[in-house]
């Protein structure tokens, strides 16, 4: 199977996830770790989007989130649950997003140029496994449409891939 992704020039940002989502499908593996499946994962979301600064996840352990696989600078490692906007997706197990990150109470800075952003839990089972985290360097990149594909993304990820964090945090 090719792991190249490729989306049509020009196309609305619907037809944009449309054409990523079977892509990233065919993309997962469930025989291979997770930790391969989750830097493909973002590397895919990374690269389709030019208005993405910053793509990657963030993995529970004992009531904190800590950096996992991810595109673009180096990042704050660790994120209390509760904390910032992606400790607060991760408590409230909601979406949120964030059109001017400076308004946002809270908000963890990893990257000054930083202007919004949208956080999606990503549960696995009941529990929490850890939030998928996209920052852009524009004002109100991110919309519903984004978080309605960004959490049908996240929901073929979870049921394709076996998500034990055992070994990963
Ligand atoms: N801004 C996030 C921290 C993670 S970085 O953006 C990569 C937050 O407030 O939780």
């Amino acid at each position: 199977m090719s792991e190249e992704i490729v989306i049509g020039k020009g196309l609305s940002l619907k037809e944009t996830y449309e054409e990523l989502l079977p892509q990233v499908e065919a993309l997962l593996e469930s025989s291979e770790p997770v930790i391969s499946n989750l830097s493909n994962f973002v590397a895919a979301i990374f690269n389709t989007f030019e208005k993405i600064s910053w793509a990657g996840f963030y993995l529970e352990k004992g009531g904190n989130l800590f950096l996992g696989p991810f595109q673009g600078n180096t990042a704050c490692t660790v994120i209390k649950i509760g904390e910032g906007v992606c400790g607060t997706a991760a408590a409230e197990k909601e979406t949120v997003i964030v059109e001017n990150v400076a308004e946002f109470p809270g908000h963890i800075y990893c990257d000054a140029n930083t202007k919004s952003e949208i956080v999606i839990p990503v549960v696995y089972g009941n529990e929490l496994f850890g939030v998928l985290d996209l920052d852009s360097y524009e004002y109100s990149a991110f919309n519903k449409t984004d978080a309605e594909y960004l959490e049908r993304l996240v929901n073929i990820l979870t049921k394709k891939v076996n998500l034990n964090k055992q070994k990963l945090v």
